[in-house]
Order: structure tokens, then sequence, then C-alpha cells
């Protein structure tokens, strides 16, 4: 076993080998998608909405990010961390957008970090990477900006829109990325975006030809389930193995069962009695 590396990754393109990633936020998580052999780990802002209780991604600030990133790369091996920039670390100007892309690599210990955009981010990407960050980009449905995409929809179905995101993948491809995420896209575009680049695309709800595919690990195993989006497979259903298992506990302690002789501590009579005595 070895660490994945930024270049492992760029030479996955065209090979046949699809790029498997996966979310993690913590200890227990990232040990497990590590230890899976799962080439990217990332610490999606997505972490809101599944660990941290918001309605969407836009109120997750960067001490938040920071916190759970350093928490998966002190837990981690050998899958490369990506770290999210979550919304306003970024967008308000180059200056602070390299500022919060270095904390993440100082204070988190990512491996790289994603952001969301695609031409128009063109320049903040390249002045992190100039910087030595290595970036991610994320293009087609993007979160943070859903209000201006005019909610959560599948994106570049129309020619001018499918044209928009081969453009935008381009630009992030010039800009220095070394790959590029796809979310929600119909997969025949996702197919013509993925052939127009030379770096690697990794989908979500974008079909099967991207180079990789990656998903949020409490999405797929069923221990978020507020809500299921289609592009979703959930191979577990783990909220229903917790919740069984806290039912137990419960009923056992009413009940007397839990704790038995074999969970508590005893002493022996000499001891006990000097307390006694006393
Ligand atoms: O925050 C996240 O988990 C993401 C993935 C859905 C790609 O950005
Ligand atoms: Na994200």
């Amino acid at each position: 076993n070895k660490k994945t590396t930024i270049i492992n990754i760029k030479s996955r393109k065209g090979t046949g080998q699809p790029i498997t990633m996966l979310t993690a936020y913590d200890y227990p998580w990232a040990v497990l998608v590590d230890r899976a052999g799962i080439d990217i780990i990332l610490v999606g802002d997505s972490l809101g909405m599944v660990v941290l209780g918001y309605d969407d991604t836009i109120s997750v600030t960067m001490d938040e990010m920071i916190h759970h990133i350093s928490a998966v790369t002190r837990s981690v091996k050998n899958s490369l961390v990506v770290g999210d920039m979550p919304f306003g670390s970024y967008n308000v100007s180059i200056e602070k957008a390299v500022e919060n892309a270095n904390m993440i690599m100082k204070k988190g210990r990512a491996d790289a970090v994603k952001l969301e955009g695609g031409k128009n981010m063109a320049p903040v990407i390249k002045a992190i990477i100039n910087s030595g960050t290595p970036v991610q980009g994320h293009i087609g449905l993007t979160p943070q900006t859903a209000s201006a995409l005019g909610g959560f929809k599948v994106q570049g179905k129309s020619a001018e829109a499918a044209q928009a995101l081969i453009e935008d993948a381009k630009a992030l491809e010039d800009a220095g990325c070394f790959s590029i995420v796809l979310e929600a896209i119909p997969a025949p575009i996702a197919k013509m975006v993925t052939k127009a680049v030379s770096i690697p695309t990794i989908g979500i709800g974008a079909g099967i030809h991207c180079d990789g595919q990656v998903l949020v690990t409490h999405d797929m195993t069923g221990l978020f389930d507020r809500f299921t989006p289609k592009f979703v497979k959930q191979y577990a259903k783990i909220n229903e193995i917790i919740s069984s298992a806290i039912a137990e506990f419960k009923s056992e302690v009413e009940n007397r069962k839990f704790p038995e002789e074999k969970h508590s501590f005893t002493m022996n009579a000499d001891e006990l009695g000097k307390i006694i005595d006393n």
C-alpha cells in the first residue's frame, strides 16, 4: 500500500481503470474508506448537510471544514485527501482564495482542494495552483450556487448549456486542475465533456462514461436518510442497524438486563469488608 498522488490520479485518464472517490468527515469513516482502497477521500462541504444538520451547504465555514479535514487527514494512510472550499472562501477575491486554500493545506493537511465553478473561476484556480496547492474542479450542478442555477436541476440539457460545460471543462484543464467533478449531467453530455479534456472526470449523477465515480458516503450507506437523490445507489441501510442497537440498549437498561456481571467491576469480600466496617 502506497499513498495515492496527484500524478497517480492524472495518469488514470484513458486507462479504462475507473477512479473511486467517496466522502468522509471524521476518524471512523476515513479509516473505513481508506482501508477499502478508495483512491480519493473528499471532505466535502456536504459535511454541512449530512453531519452538521444544515439545510444546504452555503452556511459551512472554513473553521468547520478545517476541523473535519484535519480529522480525516490524521486518520488516512493511502487515499488522496481533497478538502472542499466552502461558499465564501474563494469567491470574494483571488487573494482571499489563495489564503484559504493555504489554510486547508496548512491546518487541514489536505493533499488538494476542490472548488465549484468553470471559466469564471479559472483565474482563482490558476492563482491557487501557482501558490502550490493542487485543485480539483467541480462543474454541472454546483450546490453552492444552486440558487443562481434555479434549483437542484440536471445541467447541460440544451445545446448551449452542453457547449458551455465543455468550455468550462477545458478552462479548468487549462487552469491546471488535476481532475474535474461532473455533477448531475446527462450521461451523453458527460461523455462529451470527458472526451474533450485530458484530465480525469469524476462523475456524480453523470453516467458511466466518466473516468471515475464519486458518492456521498452517508448517502450510499443509508446513514443520511432525509432524502436520496436519483443518482445515489444505497449499498446499505446502516441507519436501521444503528436504530435497532439503540432500541435494544434502551430496552435492556429499562428492563435491568444491561449491564450484566461481565460488564461490572467487583471487589473481594476482604476489600469490601474494610469499607463497610469504616
Ligand atoms: O461536498 C461534496 O460531497 C461534493 C461531492 C458531492 C462531489 O462536492
Ligand atoms: Na461539495
